[in-house]
């Protein structure tokens, strides 16, 4: 049974869901996230300012997740790092999708800096999580051009439409494990 994380839009979690990904609990660090909204399973905000500290904060989100059941966590667009408070409950299976061909372009900004960096090619990755900023073991990849005219939105967009056909199939495959 798969948890999502999100931040923002969640069209990676719609993504998950139009694929009949088992998924029974969506968590968030913003409780105004747009992407809460698509989750008709349990859902819940796990905002920072509500807790001492971001262990104390991941370790209430990990309980609630273990709670629902969850035994895979997806990180769909979920832009805080997780703490061991929350990893040492879901030993390597947490998995995170970055708009980047990893280990280049880590991190919140990733579009923005690969069009000022002028590449020609970028991609979307998978990847098990630790404790680093979009780092750990990389289970999928795929490239996506990129195009002289490119904003960051169109990039971004042409980089999401693959990750939303690459996340869902990297995991099934986990939960067929
Ligand atoms: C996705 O492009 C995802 O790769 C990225 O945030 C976007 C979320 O979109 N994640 C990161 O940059 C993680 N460092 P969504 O909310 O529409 O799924």
């Amino acid at each position: 049974m798969i948890g999502v994380l999100v931040s923002g839009e969640g069209t990676n979690l719609q993504a998950l869901l139009d694929a009949g990904l088992p998924v029974v609990a969506v968590a968030s660090n913003k409780r105004d996230a747009p992407a809460l909204e698509r989750a008709s399973c349990a859902a819940a905000a796990f905002e920072l300012a509500d807790f001492p500290d971001r262990a104390a904060r991941d370790a209430a989100m990990a309980g609630w997740l273990g709670e629902q059941g969850v035994r895979l966590v997806v990180l769909a667009g979920y832009m805080h790092l997780l703490t061991p408070a929350f990893l040492d409950c879901f030993p390597r299976a947490v998995v995170n999708v970055h708009p980047s061909l990893l280990p280049e372009f880590p991190g919140a900004h990733a579009v923005e800096e690969q069009l000022a960096a002028g590449i020609a090619e970028s991609g979307a990755t998978v990847h098990l999580v630790d404790e680093g900023i979009d780092s750990g073991p990389v289970l999928a990849q795929e490239r996506v051009p990129v195009l002289p005219s490119d904003t960051p939105e169109t990039l971004h967009a042409r980089i999401k439409s693959v990750e939303h056909r690459l996340l869902p199939e990297v995991v099934r495959e986990l939960c067929a494990r």
